[in-house]
């Protein structure tokens, strides 16, 4: 069992934020798969004061969807202390704040991974959401802003010293974004610094890396999050490989098409038809990915409009598998 706070989770495998992707549809699915835990997609602190329709859809949340968590992004306090009033009229059972994201745009503004460099400003900002957050504080760092500063340990140190109940690391620097090794020795010597949980994030792409981050690092659970894309099984694979199974259930295409006709019903139950269908052209590839003779089938995904058709498609990319 992990505890984050007071949050008991069942389980150390987690659902990564991730922007554009996490969506109450997504979430909804990996959780059927041996998902516990998983989070909103990340909102910015000035989107969360406003209030606007397309931000309260994206932190509404399904009744059975516990445990829920929600990723702030911010770095003036002001939008942080209105944003938090807004989050604490929400049912969430823990709150990340963002000290990760890459983006341009993001960083630009003194944000997400742009507070790495400044670990003062980070640990006040920290400070003032811990007073007023209902629910346990995590952050989720990188390793460093790039290799000449990998401060990771000192970074999570402060946010322990802030009142963090736990800290998430992305193994790999801001300039390195998304590619390149995961830093597996800079996440054990965090562990090492911290006695509040580690959970580790990085190329978690199958069970054998799972596990691989578990035993090199040390860490007390571990995010997943491009591991899940078009792969919910993950979940499952993952739990399956660490209790030792020999062998790991891959589903067959047509499991894979059922999954595929199941999650696109709920982007239309969630979003409408029109841009339900829109929403799920990024997963159809993911899916299928690996498949045989589909390329022509995922051009049509890009351009089909209704749930039918896209149905259909889905099940002709399983039938041209056998
Ligand atoms: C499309 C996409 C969107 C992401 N959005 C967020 C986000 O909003 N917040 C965040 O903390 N991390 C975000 N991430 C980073 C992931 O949570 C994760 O740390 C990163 O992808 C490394 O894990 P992986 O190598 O297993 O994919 C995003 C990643 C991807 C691929």
């Amino acid at each position: 069992m992990l505890k984050i706070g007071r949050l008991k989770l069942n389980s150390n495998l987690i659902l990564a934020p991730m922007a554009g992707i996490t969506d109450r549809p997504f979430r909804m699915l990996n959780r059927k798969f041996g998902c516990e835990l998983a989070f909103v997609e990340m909102i910015n602190s000035r989107s969360i004061s406003h209030k606007s329709k397309r931000t309260r859809k994206m932190m509404s949340s399904d009744k059975f969807e516990r445990p829920l968590g929600m990723q702030l992004l911010g770095c003036e306090e002001k939008f942080i202390k209105r944003a938090m009033d807004v989050i604490n009229e929400y049912d969430f059972d823990i709150l990340d704040f963002n000290a990760a994201c890459p983006v341009k745009k993001v960083v630009r503004r003194g944000e997400g991974a742009a507070l790495l460099k400044d670990p003062g400003k980070l640990s006040r900002i920290l400070k003032i959401v811990v007073k007023v957050a209902k629910v346990p504080v995590t952050v989720k760092i990188r390793s460093g802003w790039d290799k000449d500063s990998l401060n990771a340990v000192e970074v999570a140190s402060c946010c322990q010293d802030a009142g963090a109940s736990a800290v998430f690391i992305h193994g790999r620097t801001r300039d390195q974004g998304y590619s390149g090794a995961v830093d597996y020795g800079i996440i054990r010597k965090v562990k090492k610094a911290i006695n509040i949980p580690l959970i580790a994030s990085g190329d978690i792409l199958s069970p054998q890396l799972a596990k691989r981050m578990f035993e090199q690092t040390g860490c007390d659970a571990v995010i997943v999050a491009r591991g899940a894309l078009g792969n919910p099984w993950i979940f499952r694979e993952i739990t399956q490989y660490l209790k030792n199974a020999k062998t790991i259930d891959r589903p067959s295409p047509q499991q894979v098409a059922l999954v595929m006709v199941e999650h696109l019903k709920m982007c239309v139950d969630f979003y409408g038809e029109r841009n339900g269908v829109v929403i799920f052209r990024k997963f159809f590839s993911r899916y299928t990915k690996g498949f045989r003779k589909v390329r022509r089938l995922r051009e049509l995904s890009s351009r089909v409009k209704t749930q039918e058709e896209m149905a259909g498609l889905s099940r002709k990319c399983a039938g041209l598998q056998e």
